[in-house]
């Protein structure tokens, strides 16, 4: 049966003490609260392109640790990127400090059967140096087995310890309510969907649904992959007035809601650190009012 307002969502005011880090005790970063309590940080780093030759590896690996020292430490990544490249390099990255980073990989839809999914885990796992995920997804609907059998794969996962929890990709409105009528489908801790200022779909009725059943949003591309979004005038015209770069201000308004964790990819240690200066930044009314004059 589906469940209403089954949790409560918050924003969590500290990431503090989150990882057991006192990098991350020190801040005052926005985080968002999963259905189990845990509070994770909103603003974390995408590594679809990573491992790739975009930028030198050294350079991709570097932008990744000084995000995960300026607090974005929570890194998204999938079997599939770069055919388990982008997690290797991760793996190379997070050696040594595996407990401040909070680790989110994805499986493939046609490997998520019973055991599809064991081999898929053990094999990011074993790209990644770890023993366990702290989210696992599922990548996208189509092609993957019956969702009940998806949710018995992920629930066998938790129960060994491999992923502290799961949840899904690029799930609609009718997907999620696919998903919670299987008995331990409200158990998703997370849905994995695109969303920036020139995407908004979402809006209309997956991000109220999702806030109404305590489901997180992670948004994707949300610097509308690096493309004309950071171009928009709106967009230049708020940063100037804050003193951030428009990717910061793309971030800070995908993050706005305090429900919606954003994933940025950056191959630099430059655009990292532009882009944690959205921790900081607080939008307000105005900004958001412009923006969305400037987004139309
Ligand atoms: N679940 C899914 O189906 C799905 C789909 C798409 C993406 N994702 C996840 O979401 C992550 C992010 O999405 P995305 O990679 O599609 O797009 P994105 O994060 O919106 O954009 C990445 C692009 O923005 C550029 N960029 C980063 N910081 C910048 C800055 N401060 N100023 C100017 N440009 C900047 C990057 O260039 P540089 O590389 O030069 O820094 C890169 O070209 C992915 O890496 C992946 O982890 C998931």
């Amino acid at each position: 049966m589906m469940q209403l307002t089954r949790r409560q969502l918050g924003l969590g005011a500290a990431a503090a003490g989150l990882f057991g880090s006192r990098a991350m005790a020190q801040t005052t970063a926005p985080s968002v609260k999963l259905p189990d309590g845990a509070q994770v940080p909103a603003l974390g780093q995408g590594s679809w392109h990573l491992a790739q030759g975009r930028h030198p590896a050294a350079e991709e690996e570097e932008a990744l640790r000084v995000g995960i020292s300026l607090g974005l430490t929570l890194i998204d990544t999938a079997e599939i990127y770069g055919g388990g490249r982008a997690e290797q390099m991760i793996g190379r990255v997070i050696a040594g400090q595996r407990d401040k980073v909070f680790l989110v990989s994805k499986v493939r839809p046609d490997h998520a059967t019973a055991s599809g999914i064991q081999q898929a885990c053990a094999a990011s796992l074993s790209r990644l140096g770890t023993d366990h995920l702290d989210l696992y997804l599922l990548h996208w609907r189509n092609g993957a087995p019956d969702l009940g059998t998806v949710v018995a794969g992920f629930e066998a996962l938790r129960a060994e310890g491999r992923t502290r929890r799961w949840g899904v990709s690029n799930f609609g409105v009718s997907d999620m309510e696919d998903l919670f009528r299987i008995r331990g489908g409200d158990a998703c801790a997370a849905n994995q969907v695109r969303y920036n200022l020139d995407d908004r779909g979402i809006e209309r009725d997956l991000l109220p649904w999702c806030e109404r059943h305590g489901v997180p949003i992670m948004a994707y591309s949300p610097l509308g992959q690096g493309g004309a979004l950071l171009r928009n005038a709106a967009l230049a015209g708020v940063a100037a007035r804050h003193k951030v770069t428009p990717a910061a201000v793309a971030l800070a308004w995908t993050m706005r809601s305090g429900h919606a964790i954003s994933i940025p990819e950056a191959g630099s240690p430059n655009h990292v650190r532009e882009n944690a200066a959205a921790l900081s930044l607080r939008l307000t009314d105005q900004d958001v009012s412009e923006l969305a004059r400037g987004f139309t």
